[in-house]
């Protein structure tokens, strides 16, 4: 969807830039405009931003639970 009309930039955008790096909504407005223009979109923005956060870290902590144990030591006779 269009998260900032004026700029034409849709939430997929913003995530994806906050998935690069991006963490704020300055960092994701000097990237993508988002909210240069008539600003009605930056509590949009800031939603989207969060909720990619969000997920960024629930899917770190995810992979960290799941992670493998050590190998185990091959067996010497
Ligand atoms: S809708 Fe984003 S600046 Fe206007």
């Amino acid at each position: 969807m269009f998260v900032c009309i004026c700029n034409s930039v849709t939430d997929t955008e913003i995530r994806d830039a906050v998935m690069e790096g991006a963490r704020d909504l300055d960092a994701i407005s000097e990237q993508l405009d988002v909210g240069t223009c008539c600003g009605k979109c930056k509590s949009c923005a800031k939603r989207v931003i969060r909720e990619a956060r969000a997920e960024m870290a629930y899917n770190a902590i995810s992979s960290a639970i799941h992670m493998p144990g050590p190998a185990a030591e091959p067996a010497t006779a």
